[in-house]
């Protein structure tokens, strides 16, 4: 065998092995990207702000005809993250005893809403918005009356599906 047939071979030889060598580089980082690719991409595969029923407490501690405040914690899933947040939220009874909750953001501009004994309505501090104890609107700038949240009794509780709703628009609309 000649010199120059022996170094043919040897290249030849080394850039099989080159080649080998790249393929098994790619399929090895194939292997390991995918749980990657799938943990960077899961958040966009969910449903995102996922909100949780609220425990807002036991529905026999609920007594009298004035709303009660109550701070619900808030947990919002959204995407491989979670959010716990606390609320505030009146519990409103109507003439039958049928339960109801509101959301403590004025449908105005998103300032809290404060229940007043004095004035047996909910007024709202930045620019006076006023609602009867069942959130009916009536004075002021807001568009429509106090949000009602969703609300159920699960095992004698008072849970609730707390909510963000469009302000400034004459109909609750969900944004969250
Ligand atoms: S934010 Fe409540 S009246 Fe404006």
């Amino acid at each position: 065998m000649s010199h120059s047939t022996a170094t043919s071979t040897e290249t030849t030889r080394r850039s099989y092995i080159g080649w080998l060598f790249g393929l098994c580089g790619a399929a090895v980082t194939a292997i390991l990207s995918a749980p990657l690719i799938r943990f960077t991409l899961f958040p966009l595969t969910v449903k995102t702000t996922e909100t949780k029923w609220s425990d807002a407490g036991p529905v026999a501690d609920i007594h009298g005809d004035k709303p009660i405040t109550q701070t619900v914690k808030v947990e919002q899933v959204d995407g491989w993250r979670k959010n716990v947040s606390e609320k505030v939220v009146y519990i409103t009874k109507d003439a039958t005893g049928k339960l109801s909750v509101l959301s403590a953001v004025c449908p105005h501009l998103g300032c809290s809403v404060q229940w007043q004994d004095a004035k047996n309505a909910f007024v709202c501090p930045c620019h006076s918005a006023q609602y009867e104890s069942n959130g009916t609107k009536t004075g002021g700038p807001a568009p429509r009356g106090m949000d009602t949240l969703d609300s159920k009794i699960v095992n004698g509780r008072l849970m609730v599906r707390y909510q963000y709703f469009r302000q400034l628009v004459p109909h609750k609309e969900v944004i969250g």
